[in-house]
């Protein structure tokens, strides 16, 4: 497949950003539409678009302002590009006082376009929120995050690869896809284990693996074909539960490269993260010889 720019409007960490080719692999055939219910920054629908694996798109999330902020971006491109670049001129990298006041008036009337500064400024591209859904993360000290020009551009781009062709869905994953038939192809990127907990949570919801799998079980009831990223393993640590073999999952590893907090912590451990999928939208890509090699795969069945 010929390599395409994708823009990437929202930088979030844990965006699928990277792997969007390693993924598409595993898919046969074109979709009618691509349900991506935790989206995030739509990563894999961005990659998807630009590269015909599907018709039309269903971006979920269970963060309204991230869905307010996506439905502006897509629809209404030129008023979240003026309001990013009103907001980013107005800061200096001195100043991290100006983040804070941002982010109160984000945590006091959640306007979207706020978020989107957030989002960029923020440490590590990483939110964090309280448990009330406050964003709690601070600002990243060595940069001022993305330029308006940039940002421009990813957001035309973004907007030219989905308007007219996606639905916006707010709330949860089981409910997003409750709509999705044989034609479709549904892409679940859930939190990962362990992200979800603690003092400032890395999402504002938490995911049981048991919920993940009766969903995983209504959409092969109605033979909705599904790609889940789930699992994964940094050098020896492994995240997340098994998920039960009743389900007839492929598993697949994707080498998801170097981790950045390995790399910060000094050691050079690799992530490899589970692929899982089913149905007859998704093919064994071991198979494929056309592999990409900076993802290597190999295949499990569990
Ligand atoms: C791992 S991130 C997805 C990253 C995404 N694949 C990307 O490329 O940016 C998980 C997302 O799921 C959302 N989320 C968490 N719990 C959810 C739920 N129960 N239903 C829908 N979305 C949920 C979070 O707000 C977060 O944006």
């Amino acid at each position: 497949m010929a390599s395409v720019r994708v823009p990437h409007p929202i930088p979030y960490q844990g965006s699928k950003r990277a792997l969007a080719p390693a993924i598409s692999r595993f898919i046969n055939g074109r979709a009618r539409t691509l349900y991506e219910p935790f989206a995030g920054s739509g990563a894999f629908s961005l990659y998807a678009s630009a590269h015909g694996i599907a018709d039309r798109f269903v971006i979920g999330d269970c963060l309204e302002p991230l869905i307010e902020l996506w439905k502006l971006i897509v629809e209404n491109p030129s008023l979240v590009s003026s309001g990013y670049q009103k907001i980013w001129e107005g800061q200096r990298i001195e100043d991290i006082f100006y983040f804070n006041t941002i982010r109160d008036k984000f945590n006091a009337g959640r306007d979207p376009i706020l978020l989107l500064y957030l989002v960029a400024r923020c440490v590590k591209n990483a939110v964090r929120f309280s448990k009330d859904g406050r964003f709690t993360q601070s600002a990243d000290k060595r940069r001022l995050g993305m330029h308006p020009d940039k940002m421009r551009n990813n957001i035309e781009g973004a907007s030219s690869l989905l308007r007219g062709r996606t639905e916006f869905f707010c709330g949860d994953f089981s409910t997003c896809v409750s709509s999705a038939g044989p034609d479709d192809l549904v892409y679940l990127d859930p939190p990962y284990q362990g992200t979800t907990y603690g003092r400032d949570r890395r999402y504002v919801s938490q995911v049981e693996t048991s919920d993940i799998c009766e969903t995983l079980k209504a959409l092969q009831l109605r033979d909705v074909s599904l790609l889940l990223s789930y699992d994964g393993m940094t050098g020896d640590k492994k995240h997340g539960d098994d998920l039960p073999s009743e389900l007839n999952l492929k598993r697949f590893l994707l080498n998801a490269g170097r981790s950045s907090q390995a790399t910060l912590n000094g050691e050079n451990a690799i992530t490899v993260e589970s692929l899982y999928a089913w149905g007859h939208m998704t093919q064994s890509a071991a198979l494929s010889p056309s592999l990409d090699s900076s993802h290597q795969v190999t295949l499990s069945i569990v």
